[in-house]
């Protein structure tokens, strides 16, 4: 099979699953890899997704062991016929959980053939210097995988005839998959806890950064500080992204358990490949 062009849909609040789908596109040998980036709700209802390029590579973070529910709904309004597709998730030095699994289902669902499929790790969303959690993943180690995952896919593919011909890739996973158990404790606390990053108003100087880079547009873009908790999908994409260091997380309970977390994340994990 002749793979000429490949794009990328990838949904990428802290910009990790992005690189990662960048590299493995760079080791396909496609240095300007289409990105078709749905992070945003916007963007997702008014953006063009043209699955015309010959391979798409879908990527996503993990949330709560799973594929983010904030993009679940749009993943499945997705509608091809027999177009490969090489599912990838990236995850914070956790575990990825059902996450593959799952990503691996909707697409195929979705008509979509998995012809490869990774979970790669990448800085946790949560960590900062403080609290570094996978702290500077992907590395150059991980680049150099993800480039030759890329190479490798392409290996395959020229072994195969055609598309029809793909054997099942088995991924590791549960079906029904994990609940996301601490998803379901934050939507129960949210009436009394806020659970959303505050804004240091003598940092502040309402450059309006951390409301573009919002993916459910859950920030006031007049007042920054001002952050609808049932928007906010606690992404830390503002927190990241903040110029001044202005918005944080202050909430005690929040905070114990990114401590709890980074405990538990402290070896190193490496990325998987299933081919
Ligand atoms: C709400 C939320 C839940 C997360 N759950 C997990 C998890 O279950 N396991 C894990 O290892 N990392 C978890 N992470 C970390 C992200 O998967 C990881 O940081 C990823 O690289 C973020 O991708 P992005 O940079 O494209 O946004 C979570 C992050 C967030 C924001």
């Amino acid at each position: 099979m002749q793979i000429q062009s490949v794009a990328c849909l990838c949904f990428s609040p802290t910009g990790t699953t992005r690189r990662i789908g960048e590299k493995i596109a760079q080791g396909m040998g496609c240095e300007q890899v289409e990105i078709m980036d749905c992070t945003k709700r916007s963007w997702r209802k008014n953006g063009q997704f043209d699955f015309s390029k010959d391979l798409i590579i879908i990527a996503t973070p993990v949330y709560y062991g799973r594929v983010p529910e904030e993009i679940v709904p749009f993943l499945k309004t997705l509608n091809v016929q027999n177009k490969p597709a090489v599912i990838v998730v990236v995850y914070g030095n956790r575990e990825y959980d059902d996450a593959l699994l799952e990503l691996h289902d909707i697409s195929l669902a979705r008509g979509f053939i998995p012809v490869a499929c990774g979970a790669f790790v990448a800085e946790h969303s949560y960590s900062c210097p403080d609290r570094p959690i996978a702290l500077a993943r992907p590395d150059p180690e991980d680049d150099k995988t993800a480039k030759l995952f890329g190479s490798r896919i392409m290996d395959k593919l020229r072994t195969i005839r055609s598309i029809e011909n793909m054997q099942k890739i088995t991924v590791p996973g549960n079906f029904p998959y994990k609940e996301p158990e601490n998803l379901l404790k934050i939507k129960e606390v949210r009436n009394t806890l806020s659970f959303t990053p505050e804004t240091d108003l003598d940092k502040c100087t309402q450059c309006g950064l951390c409301a573009e880079v919002c993916p459910a547009e859950a920030i006031d873009s007049e007042d920054v500080s001002v952050i609808d908790k049932w928007q906010c999908i606690i992404c830390f994409a503002c927190i990241k992204n903040c110029p001044s260091g202005a918005k944080q997380m202050v909430d005690p309970h929040f905070n114990d358990a990114i401590d709890r977390l980074q405990i538990i994340c402290r070896q190193r994990k490496e990325p998987e490949i299933f081919l």
